[in-house]
Parts: structure tokens; sequence; C-alpha cells
């Protein structure tokens, strides 16, 4: 069996690599993982690839940045030729970047068979460019692996045939199984004992010059009780410069490595972001996640887990921010299927 894996993006990097070892020991199963270079810096794609023990992309579309029309497009335009020459018997497209869609896409045109990783994700905020990559890939793959089970109900409601639909658990919590060992020998010189981390990257929070001053003078005013610690996303970096803003009190800090990232999430004191993931990893970590967004498409992390959504306002964060410095934090449990074994129960289904 021919299996194609289509990476772009950062957050891919952990979904790919416990299907891509899981499927490994399978007989009969050649894997051919592609990467469309939707992220390109060497520490926003390279350094995942060593630290996840992912071997190096067969193809690498090298498309860059560019509008969602245009990075879409040009992915679709690249992706095609190689479907239409290896002719795979799946492809498996991960998480809700623009690389999903378009290989999504160009698959469905092709009567290639898709199967999406991390399916039924919703927001319900089609102003999110994800929502719409996760709708879309949804309606189009003929296979649907979802990490809990609110995704098998929206995808259910959408009319997806419940055959398609399998609840595997999140394959992201794999990558963490099994790096935090190695996240928890880490020396964390240099940084605060007590800190909170900080990650900011969406276009809603920092495209607008006054949205993202106001997000920042809430974070200089966390900075007074607690470290602020800022791995800053190249584009927020970027906003941030074009804004004139000024960080200067706050440890801003180039993107990190995922070990040393993950050194960071599980000895924070609370993680502050906008992320999609890093609200899964707090709610196993049991980290503390205040959310800066009005909504979540990982309901399961506020239900079961630690997190909590303050949206863009000042006061909110302030007032969640003092429950955790005074020691009374949201407290979560470990969502069912988190356990580590997602990729595998994907590679049984698939090559059982
Ligand atoms: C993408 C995903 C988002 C995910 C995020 C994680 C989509 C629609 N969004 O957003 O869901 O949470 O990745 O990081 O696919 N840039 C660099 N170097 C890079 C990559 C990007 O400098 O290696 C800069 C460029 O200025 C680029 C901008 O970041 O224009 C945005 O990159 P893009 O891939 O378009 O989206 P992300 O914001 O990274």
């Amino acid at each position: 069996m021919k299996i194609f894996h289509i990476v772009g993006a950062r957050p891919n990097f952990m979904k790919v690599a416990p299907v891509l070892n899981a499927l490994r020991a399978r007989q009969g199963v050649i894997q051919t993982l592609i990467h469309t270079g939707q992220h390109y810096d060497r520490n926003m794609s390279d350094v995942f690839f060593q630290q996840l023990d992912i071997p190096d992309p067969d193809v690498n579309l090298a498309v860059g940045s560019g509008t969602h029309a245009r990075q879409t497009a040009e992915i679709m335009t690249r992706f095609e030729p190689l479907v239409i020459e290896r002719k795979p018997d799946i492809v498996l497209v991960y998480g809700d970047v623009n690389s999903t869609v378009a290989a999504t896409l160009v698959c469905a045109k092709l009567g290639i068979r898709v199967g999406h990783v991390e399916a039924g994700l919703r927001s319900f905020d089609r102003t999110m460019p994800e929502e719409i990559n996760r709708l879309v890939t949804d309606q189009l793959a003929d296979v649907l692996y979802t990490p809990s089970e609110d995704g098998d109900i929206n995808l259910k409601r959408e009319g997806v045939s419940p055959e398609k639909i399998f609840r595997v658990g999140n394959v992201m919590i794999d990558s963490l199984v099994k790096l935090l060992p190695a996240a928890q020998r880490q020396s964390m010189n240099g940084y605060p004992d007590r800190y909170a981390l900080v990650t900011l990257h969406r276009p809603a929070n920092v495209d607008e010059g006054a949205t993202l001053k106001g997000l920042l003078q809430s974070l200089l005013e966390v900075n007074r009780d607690l470290s602020v610690v800022f791995p800053a996303h190249p584009r927020t970096r970027q906003r941030i410069a074009d804004f004139g803003l000024n960080t200067e009190k706050l440890l801003l800090l180039d993107p990190l490595p995922y070990v040393d990232f993950l050194a960071l999430q599980s000895r924070a004191t609370v993680v502050i972001t906008d992320s999609g993931g890093i609200q899964e990893e707090t709610t196993y970590l049991g980290v503390p996640c205040l959310t800066l967004r009005e909504n979540t498409e990982r309901p399961v992390t506020i239900s079961l887990g630690t997190n909590v959504l303050v949206g863009q306002d000042p006061d909110k964060l302030r007032a969640e921010l003092s429950l955790v410095l005074s020691g009374n934090a949201k407290k979560g449990t470990i969502p069912p299927l988190w356990d580590g074994h997602a990729g595998e129960r994907i590679a049984a289904l698939l090559a059982g």
C-alpha cells in the first residue's frame, strides 16, 4: 500500500511523527513524506524533524509564504503532478493548515482517497482560516480520524457517514508522551523559576495595531507579578516591528524547538496562548492555560482540561491570573484516548 503524508506547517510535524513511526513497522506499506514548504525557517521546520525523528521529506514543494489563495493554489499546482505520477492508495493530511486543505482538494478531484488526521474539530467561527480548512477537508475526506467525541458529533451533524469516522485519540499527545522525559531533563538555566509562557500568532490577535498593543499591555501587566517568557512567531515579531510596539520588558525569544518548548510548558506557572495545540498540551500536562480567543475548536480542553477562554479582555485575564497566583487555578483531567497510542491505532486501521 502506497501512503502519502502531507505536512507543511509547524503543528503538522508533531502529528505526522507518531503515524509515520507506527506505519514503519507494518509490512507492505510504502510511505512518502511530502513537505509543502509552507513553513521554511529552520526553527519553524527542520529542527522539528530532527527532534521528532521524522525522516527527511522525500519531496519538498517549497511553496513558501503568500496570501491564502496564492499559498493554497501554489501547493495544489505543485502537488497535483506528484499524485498523478505516483498514484498513492491514500493520502494522509493533518490538522487544519493551508497545506491540509490544498492537498485534499487535489486528491478529491483525482479520485484519490484522503484520510484526515484530527478531523471533526470546529470553532464555529468562519473568520478563522483554519475553520474553513477544517470544514472543506472533512467534507471531502474518505476516512476521518477524530481525537475526541465532539469531533464525531460535529461530523455526523454535517452529514458525514458514521462508517467513515474513527475515534483514535490525539496524535499530538503521542509526540508529547514520547518526548516529555527528554524535556524534563533539559536545563532551565537562564529562565526565571516562575513564569508565564506566552505564544501569540493568530491574525485576529496580531494583525491589527490596536489589538496587538492592547494584548501586549496586558502582558506587561502580567509581567509585574510573573515573568513573561514569549517565544514569538515570525509573523508576530514582524507586526510588533511594523507597529513600533514596545516589548522591552518581556523576554521575547525566537520560536523554540519542540523539546525546548515542551520543557518550558511543563514547568510554567501558567500558559497564555492563542494556539490550538497548546490548549491540548497544557491539558495533558495539567498546567493552567488562559486562551486569548473567544472560542475554541477543542472544547474538551475546557470541559475536562485546564483551559479557560479569556478572549482579548484584560479584566478577564487579570481575574484568571489572580486565581492562578493564589493557587486556585482550574484543575483538569486527561481526556480519553489521549494516551500516546493514537498513531498506532491509525496504523492498525490502515494496515492492520
Ligand atoms: C499557520 C497555520 C496555523 C498554525 C500556524 C503555526 C494556516 C492557515 N495557518 O499559520 O493554523 O497555528 O501555522 O505556526 O495554515 N513565516 C516565516 N517563516 C516561516 C513561516 C512563516 O517568517 O517559516 C511568516 C511569514 O511572514 C508568513 C507568516 O509567517 O507570511 C504566516 O505564515 P503562514 O504559513 O501563512 O501562516 P501561520 O501564521 O504560520
